[in-house]
């Protein structure tokens, strides 16, 4: 294509929550079914994130039709990211907000809210990134009869009245303490302007119900309300600092979440470091080995000439010894705007 070539990148999701609610379950079912539905060749593992591709959406979603015939999928596809502590969600940190353009804040439906719930709600009140709530475990609600892998309005159908009463209990509770917190909220399908009232999804990350729904509702507000959001086009990439890691082999490392453009093997970057803005130029660019095995042990990476928006990578480069989490990454063009790009990394 050309210098101008546009398109619309896959939304960058992250997946926040309590301890043990369920998070990285919650991953990877989505990204088990992903692997089981894709196409041979479709890597779906970045670093430190899980692609869904479009395809997989598709699949995924089609039981949904005949509730909601005007689905489509039009966007490449999600990119998960999982933030085992705030810490890590905190360093996703973009000029004006949060490079999140959407959270999942998963609450086990049986224990609610609890600490870290509120603490994640609050940092994204603060960044002001949309959400949806994940009402996980739902297989553990008394009385419920698991439907493994069918969507929630499917296993819905044969549940009984008692179960549904019970759920819809566990809802309400979960309602209650987002309106406490200034939100409207309501259960998914209940939910007539998702502008104002938070949608929550009621899923179980164990038998796989609800995913079909949850993965939908992504795809559909992402498609309706963030489109502009997500247009980016053949430039100097900008990205930002997940982690700064050792590699055997590589040494320091930074693991970066690339959300615009397009990022280079070559490339000139510059992040911040403990002591100032730090110029490199990057050595490799490294992706784990595609996931047909599941079994894949770390430090078994491909390297790569490019990635494009939205990217989990792993970039290997000289001096990043002092580089920080959260640091915005940005490439230098050419060599007349170095000293521009230094100032803004170091202002920002
Ligand atoms: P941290 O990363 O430690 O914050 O936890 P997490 O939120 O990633 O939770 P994790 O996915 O590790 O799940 C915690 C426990 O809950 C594990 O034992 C899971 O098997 C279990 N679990 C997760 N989802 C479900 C579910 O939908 N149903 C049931 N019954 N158990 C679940
Ligand atoms: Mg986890």
């Amino acid at each position: 294509g050309s210098d101008t070539e546009q398109w619309i990148r896959q939304p960058i999701v992250v997946v926040l929550g309590h301890v043990d609610h369920g998070k990285t379950t919650l991953l990877d079912k989505i990204r088990g079914t992903a692997v089981a539905k894709k196409e041979p060749g479709e890597i779906t593992q970045h670093v430190g994130a899980s692609m869904v591709p479009a395809s997989v959406l598709k699949k995924v979603t089609e039981p949904l039709r005949k509730f909601f015939p005007r689905l489509t999928v039009d966007i490449p596809g999600i990119l998960f990211i999982d933030t085992p502590g705030h810490e890590l969600f905190s360093n996703l940190r973009r000029r004006g907000g949060s490079v999140a353009d959407l959270a999942l804040l998963v609450v086990d439906v049986v224990e609610g809210f609890q600490k870290q719930t509120y603490e994640a709600l609050n940092i994204l009140k603060e960044k002001r990134v949309p959400f949806v709530v994940v009402a996980n475990k739902i297989d553990r609600v008394e009385g419920w009869v698991s439907k493994p892998d069918s969507s929630f309005l499917e296993s819905l159908k044969s549940q009984s009245q008692r179960a549904l009463a019970k759920l819809d209990e566990r809802i309400y509770v979960i309602v209650s303490k987002l309106y406490e917190q200034g939100f409207e909220a309501d259960r998914f399908d209940r939910v007539r302007d998702f502008r104002k009232t938070v949608a929550v999804v009621p899923v179980s990350a164990k038998t796989g119900e609800g995913i079909p729904e949850l993965l939908a509702l992504i795809t559909g507000l992402v498609q309706q309300f963030m489109k502009k959001r997500l247009v980016t086009k053949n430039e100097p990439a900008k990205g930002v600092v997940l982690e700064v890691k050792e590699e055997p082999g590589f040494g320091t490392t930074v693991d970066a979440v690339i959300f615009d453009g397009v990022l280079k093997r070559g490339d000139t970057i510059v992040l911040a470091g403990k002591n100032g803005p730090i110029v490199t130029k990057i050595r490799a660019l490294l992706m784990p080995r595609p996931l047909q095995d599941m079994r894949m042990h770390e430090g078994a990476f491909t390297l790569i000439d490019q990635v494009v928006a939205a990217a989990g990578v792993k970039i290997s480069a000289a001096n990043l010894d002092d580089a920080l989490a959260g640091s915005p990454i940005y490439v230098v063009p050419s060599d007349e705007v170095l000293g521009e790009v230094v100032k803004a990394v170091r202002e920002e």
